[in-house]
């Protein structure tokens, strides 16, 4: 039988329901718990074939037939598991990972591999305990490092002298150059990592691949990988892996941050489903990797610039994995901090709330397009939108991506084009004004001073001549005034419901038409209306 990882066919059984792929064959019934059918693998006229769509097998009561998603694809299909498989990845719209048949050469190099990098790292662990190691200890110790901490990610001190290569001696050199751990120079075999810090790196069945190197006395890089190896891939590679996939599992969701050390204090402090890439910028195997436990992801970035870009990165990254009930975020540890500091200094609590408040993808998307294009200028906004549709382009799931589509739609006319409301100025004509209600005005305007001094603007906007000399009026003071804004009132109510009859009309055109803009219309006509009736209320008393 090939060789797949188990994750692929969990996810496969995961991602797939038993009784979809059989309805394809058959016609199933629900009765009580199970659904029951005609046997596609014998012949018969009643039903005795049922399937269990929660524990994901059919069984047979008339000839026994009994199994899996996979093994139903199968033997309905007479295909072999590989092509099952294939099929089976094909309807769930996941990628089939690469199958090798390992020869025996391969899988006497691999057990050579291992049995060398589990030596090594027993060598390095011993060491940091010795006199040699002691800055070392005395580092990782200071970085806030238990000694179960230590035992448990079995970091260690690799000297300054040629230790892999002396202790080895007795073992072929290709075998120990194939592990990264000892180059060939010209005066012959030395080690590649002298004076780090170790940390190994496990695959995900906990077998150690490769090592991380810190240095000590804070020379640059300050981190060396192994490079690249038969079995240790970078790009394939996240370290924490080993140690938090039961926790991916059961918290329903990983937490990417960008360091190490990172990731180890985040795993000992109440995030034990965080993973780091291995200094090297997020790649989609590592997603892909995530993704076969659930598509749930927080990353968790720097809050400065290259932060920002990383993120932006990650999300392109995660978008082809989406489905509609994937929660990747985004979470940003602001004040050059990252996640081990804020840890050390701030606590669990403080941590907490940075990963609780991560913005989800679907805003921090629009976020960052807001924030990387000028989008108050119509170029701008082109760009925005051509790489807005090209991200949206890269969800595979169409129902979904018409949805995040339709979303960011709503946000551009409700957002990029706001300013279209306000350049929005209705040429709106007021009902002329009755030859007694002028007269009025301009006796008040004769009488009294202080009312035309306070009501000025209102008054000039009248557009009526108060130049001829007219009769003193006999209101006194107050009613004079209250008859001044009264009218004010009624001529902006009169200058409102212009606005909206013509905004109606422009509907009845077929215009857009902003149901905002009428229900604020609206709510204005109310208002003024209401002040006009408490006015005249008080005139009556
Ligand atoms: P510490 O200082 O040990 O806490 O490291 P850090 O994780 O805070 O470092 P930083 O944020 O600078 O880098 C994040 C991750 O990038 C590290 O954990 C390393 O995996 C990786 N990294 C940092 N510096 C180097 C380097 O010089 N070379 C390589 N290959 N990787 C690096
Ligand atoms: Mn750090």
């Amino acid at each position: 039988m090939a060789k797949y990882d188990n994750s692929f066919t969990d996810e496969l059984r995961q991602r797939l329901s038993l009784v979809d792929v059989i309805s394809r064959r058959i016609q199933l019934t629900k009765k009580g718990q199970n659904y029951w059918g005609c046997c596609p693998f014998h012949n018969e006229k009643t039903p005795s074939f049922s399937v269990n769509e929660e524990k994901g097998f059919y069984h047979c009561f008339g000839c026994g037939e009994h199994g899996d998603i996979i093994s139903f694809t199968m033997k309905s299909e007479n295909i072999d598991f590989k092509e099952a498989i294939k099929e089976l990845a094909d309807m769930a719209g996941i990628k089939m990972p690469e199958y090798k048949v390992k020869s025996k050469a391969q899988i006497e190099a691999e057990e050579n591999y291992f049995q060398i990098t589990e030596k090594a790292t027993q060598i390095y662990q011993d060491l940091l305990y010795q006199d040699i190691g002691k800055h070392a200890l005395e580092y990782i110790k200071n970085r806030g490092f238990s000694d179960d901490m230590i035992k448990k990610y079995r970091i260690g001190y690799a000297p300054k002298n040629n230790i892999i290569s002396a202790r080895f001696n007795n073992i072929k050199i290709d075998k120990l150059t194939a592990t990264g751990l000892v180059r060939i120079g010209d005066y012959g075999p030395y080690d590649f990592f002298r004076d780090k810090l170790m940390f190994p790196i496990f695959n995900a069945h906990g077998q150690i691949v490769a090592f991380s190197g810190r240095s000590l006395d804070g020379s640059e890089p300050k981190y060396i990988n192994t490079t690249d190896t038969e079995l240790f891939h970078k790009r394939q590679t996240i370290f924490g892996f080993n140690f938090a996939r039961d926790a991916i599992h059961k918290n329903n969701r990983s937490i990417i941050v960008e360091g190490q050390i990172d990731a180890i204090q985040m795993q000992m402090h109440g995030f034990p489903e965080t993973v780091a890439p291995l200094g090297t910028a997020l790649t989609e195997d590592h997603i892909a990797i995530l993704c076969k436990s659930n598509r749930n992801i927080v990353f968790c970035f720097d809050g400065d610039n290259a932060g920002q870009k990383a993120a932006i990165r990650a999300c392109t990254l995660v978008l082809p994995f989406l489905r509609e009930n994937s929660e990747v975020k985004f979470a940003f540890v602001t004040g050059g901090k990252d996640p081990d500091e804020i840890l050390k200094n701030q606590g669990e609590s403080a941590m907490r709330k940075i990963i609780d408040n991560a913005t989800p993808l679907i805003d921090f998307l629009w976020e960052s397009v807001n924030k990387n294009y000028l989008v108050n200028t119509p170029g701008g906004r082109t760009s925005a939108e051509k790489y807005l549709k090209d991200c949206i382009s890269k969800i595979q799931d169409k129902i979904f991506q018409n949805e995040i589509n339709e979303e960011y739609n709503s946000r551009k006319f409700n957002q990029w084009h706001k300013w279209k409301k306000q350049e929005y100025k209705p040429d709106v004509k007021l009902p002329d004004i009755d030859v007694m209600t002028i007269n009025l005005i301009k006796s008040i305007v004769q009488t009294y001073p202080e009312i035309t001094e306070k009501y000025i603007d209102f008054l000039t906007s009248l557009n009526i001549s108060f130049d001829d000399n007219v009769q003193k009026t006999s209101l006194d003071l107050e009613n004079a005034e209250k008859f001044i804004v009264s009218f004010k009132l009624q001529r902006y109510t009169q200058k409102l419901e212009s606005e909206k009859q013509q905004l109606l009309k422009n509907a009845l055109n077929g215009e857009k038409y902003d149901s905002e803009l009428l229900e604020d219309l609206n709510k204005k006509i109310e208002e003024s209306n209401r002040k006009l009736e408490m006015l005249l209320d008080m005139n009556n008393k």
